[in-house]
């Protein structure tokens, strides 16, 4: 009789699992889990329903298709940042996204990928090049920083898919005799420092840069726009999206109409590690293709 009630339950969870998983996929994942979990302490001794677990351990592992990975700390994403690059990842006011301490659309999808991962997300705040750095040398699981995929970085660390586009554009005060790319030449320029954009404008000018002498590392955007302000340099090159925010922060400011590079922004991962970079990819896919990944964009970027 109790083995009989045992079977019967263990069906019953893996039917109304099946039930779940044509309906919704992350409810189907989360009753899965539960399912699992319940079998494994309810199942001690009956070969059939070690079968119907196993199944179900199959049915997972081909949905969210995660070979083994390992993360720097066993149950957490460490996803390190700069947070400092509205709207992509910002140091928040209060609790943040779900309790991280931080918003922005790289905070809410990685915070989606670790969901999907069955991880807690773990936002680890730092300068920029570090947060590539740790990336890189396994200190933390992965930068997610709208960086820009590039070959220099290419040869010191692996890239997921890209889950978004930026393009580098030029600040300056409203009344700036500058009014296009050509006129920035003999200017003084403001970047943050190791992005793309203090590379781009650090480039000789057979490169399409200005020449290092030109331009000026700050520890952020914010610091490069601040010494816009106050005459210290002439523009700031800098992503697009982060250029509309300090822009809208600070009255006086304006945007050139001409867009000089068009970039990807991916998640960065120590080079080898595919078992979490396809873990990665793998949940990103998914969160691309059910529209996630969008709805997360709209909700901090309002189309133009
Ligand atoms: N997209 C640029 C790059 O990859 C700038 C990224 C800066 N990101 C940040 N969170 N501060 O170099």
């Amino acid at each position: 009789m109790k083995k009989l009630l045992a079977i019967l339950l263990a069906l019953v969870l893996v039917l109304s699992f099946a039930a779940c998983a044509s309906t919704n996929e992350t409810t189907a994942e989360d009753t899965n889990n539960t399912a699992e979990t319940t079998d494994a302490t309810t199942d001690t001794d009956t070969a059939e329903d070690a079968d119907t677990a196993d199944e179900a351990e199959t049915a997972d592992d081909a949905e969210t298709s995660d070979a083994a990975f390992t993360t720097v700390e066993e149950g957490k994403l460490h996803m390190s940042t700069n947070a400092a690059f509205p709207p992509y990842e910002m140091v928040a006011d209060g609790e943040g996204f779900q309790g991280t301490g931080y918003e922005g659309i790289d905070v809410e999808i990685a915070y989606a990928i670790a969901q999907k991962l069955g991880l807690e997300l773990v936002v680890d705040d730092m300068d920029f090049t570090a947060a590539l750095e740790a990336a890189q040398s396994g200190k933390s699981d992965m930068v997610m920083a709208g960086v820009t995929v590039n070959e220099d970085r290419l040869a010191v660390m692996d890239f997921s898919d890209s889950y978004a586009t930026g393009v580098q554009v030029v600040i300056v005060t409203e009344d700036s005799p500058i009014a296009t790319l050509d006129d920035i030449e003999g200017k003084l320029i403001g970047t943050q420092k190791g992005t793309t954009g203090f590379t781009y404008a650090s480039d000789t000018p057979e490169n399409g840069g200005y020449g290092e002498d030109a331009v000026i590392g700050f520890d952020n955007g914010l610091s490069a726009v601040q010494a816009l302000k106050n005459g210290q340099v002439d523009c700031v090159i800098i992503d697009n999206a982060p250029a509309q925010s300090f822009v809208a922060e600070n009255p006086g400011l304006k945007i050139l109409d001409t867009e000089w590079v068009t970039e990807d922004y991916a998640i960065g991962v120590a080079k080898g590690n595919t078992a979490l970079l396809d873990a990665i990819n793998g949940a990103l896919a998914e969160l691309i293709a059910d529209g996630t990944v969008q709805g997360i964009i709209d909700t901090y970027i309002t189309a133009e």
